[in-house]
């Protein structure tokens, strides 16, 4: 009994110690990035020529081991718009909400989607579009937006109570959505509540977007940060038919998990003009092979519903991987992508993050164009926006703030050219 009681206690201090993240660069262990120009045959990709081939190669491998499979795109799709005002926030924007209902039959997914289109504009307009935590009605005090009907996590601040969201928080997250001065900046704004794709809860995928996909699924079927990626996809389609929106400008946008999703839709889907990873970290912008902060472990133990079976085997055996995540930004190569840190935001790992968006570099010289333009992180408060992988480095915790937004504006005018006069 008492080796017993020993035993137990050893093993129990010894995953206290294991699971304790690591912030001391002293300790991120020596290792060797995948180089993304390198196919699986060990051949080198030497032009542009090749890289589609390449890429799809990366695609397949990011789907095998860390999100799973994408289905197939032939799910029924109907978009209803169901609310049109041309005199939203103060008269300067058109508000639209569409609900957009996937697949067909008890299952059908209905997922609501809130678009505000800047009225000064001289044609369709270049779009953010992002993924929201705590429903549509949360992004703006506008009282015409409609709360969400699906599974929310309880959350007091929020409203929200036994799974469902209240008015009560009407506005509760403007502060991460400057929804007018975007549209101020000549842009459209559209977002959607993630959950309405997918309910962010271990429930074996018998929910949201996975239940319309008849499957036996094994250790590469898609997690919840593929389909909230595919999700944006169809919201994609059904903001192609609105003639405010301009569907080749379209920037995917997300912050901490949904900044994973973003760099997910935007490599598997390269309708999506720009793409913008807000605080991405593990997942997402990091490298997973420096192993600081969160860790491949560290998330699948608390998240294993977010990526394929099989990424969990990586835990702690991360150099077994056959890609990093530099290579899931070298997939949007040659559109422009831009990752953002924040300094204190260490369980993402900022500097893992810069240096994936530096190792991505090699596969936009493929096509002659700059990347970062920096071989140092950027002090805190600065951004590197010249070239076509813009990074910055925001003071502070993981959040989404104006400091942010104003970052991925400017980086948007450069490559969207949103303002009419700065239109070819
Ligand atoms: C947790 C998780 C992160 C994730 C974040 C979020 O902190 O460990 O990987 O990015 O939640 O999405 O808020």
């Amino acid at each position: 009994m008492r080796t017993l009681i020993l035993t137990t206690l050893l093993a129990l201090t010894h995953t206290a110690t294991a699971q304790e993240p690591n912030y001391d660069e002293a300790r991120v262990p020596a290792f060797d990035l995948p180089d993304p120009l390198v196919r699986q045959d060990g051949t080198r990709v030497v032009d542009a020529a090749g890289w589609p081939a390449r890429r799809a190669e990366l695609l397949a491998l990011f789907e095998q081991h860390v999100y799973g499979r994408l289905p197939d795109h032939d799910l029924a799709l109907d978009v209803e718009v169901v609310d049109t005002d041309d005199t939203a926030l103060g008269g300067r924007a058109t508000r639209r909400q569409l609900v957009v209902r996937l697949g067909s039959g008890e299952r059908a997914v209905a997922i609501e989607l809130l678009v505000y289109a800047p009225n000064d504009r001289d044609g369709p307009a270049a779009t953010f579009l992002g993924l929201n935590f705590k429903g549509n009605h949360t992004v703006h005090a506008d009282p015409a937006i409609r709360i969400p009907t699906s599974w929310l996590a309880d959350d007091a601040g929020f409203g929200v109570e036994d799974h469902r969201a209240s008015d009560a928080g009407r506005g509760r997250r403007a502060r991460r959505w400057p929804v007018e001065h975007i549209v101020e900046r000549g842009y459209a704004f559209a977002t959607a509540y993630y959950g309405d794709i997918d309910p962010d809860f271990d429930d074996g995928f018998r929910n949201g977007v996975h239940a319309l996909v008849d499957e036996q699924r094994d250790g590469a079927s898609w997690g919840s940060i593929g389909a909230w990626a595919f999700g944006l996809s169809r919201l994609l389609d059904a903001l192609a038919t609105l003639p405010e929106v301009d569907a080749a400008r379209v920037a995917v946008v997300g912050h901490s998990r949904l900044g994973k999703t973003a760099l997910w839709a935007g490599a598997t889907d390269p309708r999506f003009a720009l793409v913008i990873s807000n605080d991405s970290g593990c997942g997402g912008a990091a490298l997973s092979r420096r192993r600081y902060g969160e860790t491949v472990a560290a998330i699948t133990r608390r998240f294993p519903h977010w990526f394929c079976a099989r990424y969990a085997s990586y835990a702690g055996a991360e150099d077994a991987l056959p890609v990093d995540q530099h290579e899931l930004i070298a997939a949007i190569a040659p559109r422009p992508v831009y990752v953002a840190s924040a300094e204190q935001d260490r369980w993402a790992d900022p500097r893992g993050e810069f240096l994936a968006a530096r190792a991505a570099e090699p596969v936009y010289a493929l096509f002659g164009l700059p990347g970062l333009g920096t071989d140092a992180l950027p002090e805190p408060g600065t951004a590197s926006t010249a070239g076509r992988i813009g990074y910055h480095l925001r003071s502070g915790t993981h959040d989404l703030t104006h400091e942010d937004w104003e970052h991925f504006l400017e980086f948007a005018d450069r490559h969207l050219r949103a303002r009419p006069s700065d239109r070819r």
